[in-house]
């Protein structure tokens, strides 16, 4: 890692969201929690995939960009902080769309079709042959999201790992046609022996994959299965009520593999209670599904309460003109990192013909 130190002498992490609707406590245990906790020790880029919201929904711009800024809301609440990290809102980045037409020259169009997320994001939207250009173009537009800010880490969800492959390879690939590296270069390697671009990590968060308040699929907001990380204590109630687990009774032994001890695991962040429900519960030892669901509640409140308090001062409208002004802010920063690391590969390219400088206002 030593490396790739940047001039804050620290490695980079890249990660972000496409703002199709508000984050939810999937998004915390696969990806937010790792963001905050790393965002000390990395400097980190924290992206708003607004263009890539566009690839689904061209036709809902006010959708976008509402929640454009309701994601920033969910950011700051969750603790990831403008002070120590640079949010980078993608439609204002142009150094993202100039690379993405260069990588999209190093992955062949059939490696890009293979991407079993895309592929099964086309069969959740029911797209069938429906769909655009620009859609399975936003996975080389992901590969330039991350490599021009030459991060080492790429905290996600478990999905995720598919467009982190990609990425990695025309990292590779990159380095060995444009910078010289040697093909048999390990990954690590890979800056040291002369290359642009550090070979990216994925790393996914505790939980890779929450299961949704209906017990059988992913958390998602479009399956209606969320807990979204502004809900009231009453509305978490409401919807862990809803947990459907299939005991009957609570003198029957419980499965302690089913969807509610999922949520134990995840939410309950106390071993020697887990153990307590776990035996209990495995015996059918007079503790019913209800309680635990209270007491998994329970905890999700006191996770999410801290992010109330964090939200109010970026209430209603006073607030989202505070995110816009932020995100104006840290669109000069985020410019700097793109346009350095963007003038680098034109270079390597040799299409370096000149140095420009972004004015942004
Ligand atoms: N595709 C990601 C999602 O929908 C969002 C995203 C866009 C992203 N570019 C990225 C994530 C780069 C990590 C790195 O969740």
């Amino acid at each position: 890692m030593s490396d790739n130190k940047t001039s804050t002498g620290r490695a980079r992490i890249l990660t972000g969201d496409t703002p199709t609707g508000q984050l939810h406590l999937g998004h915390w245990v696969g990806s937010l929690e790792n963001r905050v906790a790393l965002q000390d020790q990395y400097e980190c880029f924290f992206l708003i995939a607004n263009m890539h919201a566009f690839t689904t929904r061209a036709d809902k711009p006010a959708d976008i960009r509402r929640s454009t800024i309701d994601i920033v809301k969910d950011w700051i609440a969750c603790g990831m902080d403008p002070e120590k990290s640079t949010f980078v809102l993608q439609t204002e980045i142009p150094g993202i769309a100039e690379l993405s037409w260069y990588l999209a020259m190093l992955l062949p169009f059939n490696r890009v079709m293979r991407n079993p997320t895309l592929k099964s994001e086309l069969e959740d939207k029911g797209l069938g042959d429906n769909y655009s250009f620009g859609f399975p173009m936003y996975s080389v537009g992901q590969c330039a999201d991350i490599l021009l800010f030459r991060p080492e880490l790429v905290p996600v969800g478990e999905d995720q790992l598919a467009h982190i492959e990609p990425c990695r390879e025309v990292a590779r690939r990159f380095n060995q046609m444009y910078c010289g590296v040697n093909p048999h270069t390990e990954d690590e390697d890979y800056v040291k022996a002369g290359g642009l671009f550090p070979i990216p990590t994925g790393l996914v968060g505790r939980v890779a994959r929450l299961v949704g308040t209906d017990g059988k699929h992913k958390m998602s907001k479009s399956l209606n299965n969320a807990i979204f990380l502004n809900d009231t204590f009453k509305q978490i109630k409401k919807k862990m009520g809803g947990l459907y687990t299939g005991r009957m009774t609570m003198d029957e032994p419980g499965d302690i593999t089913n969807s509610l001890f999922e949520y134990v695991h995840a939410f309950i962040r106390d071993d020697d209670r887990i153990k307590e429900l776990e035996e209990a519960y495995s015996k059918g030892d007079n503790i019913g599904d209800g309680h635990i669901k209270v007491e998994v509640a329970e905890h999700i409140d006191k996770l999410l309460e801290p992010m109330r308090e964090r939200r109010v001062p970026y209430e209603g409208e006073a607030g989202d003109q505070k995110i816009l002004e932020l995100l104006r802010e840290h669109t000069k920063q985020a410019n700097n990192a793109a346009e350095e690391t963007l003038y680098l590969a034109k270079q390597a390219m040799k299409i370096d013909f000149g140095k420009r400088s972004l004015l942004f206002e």
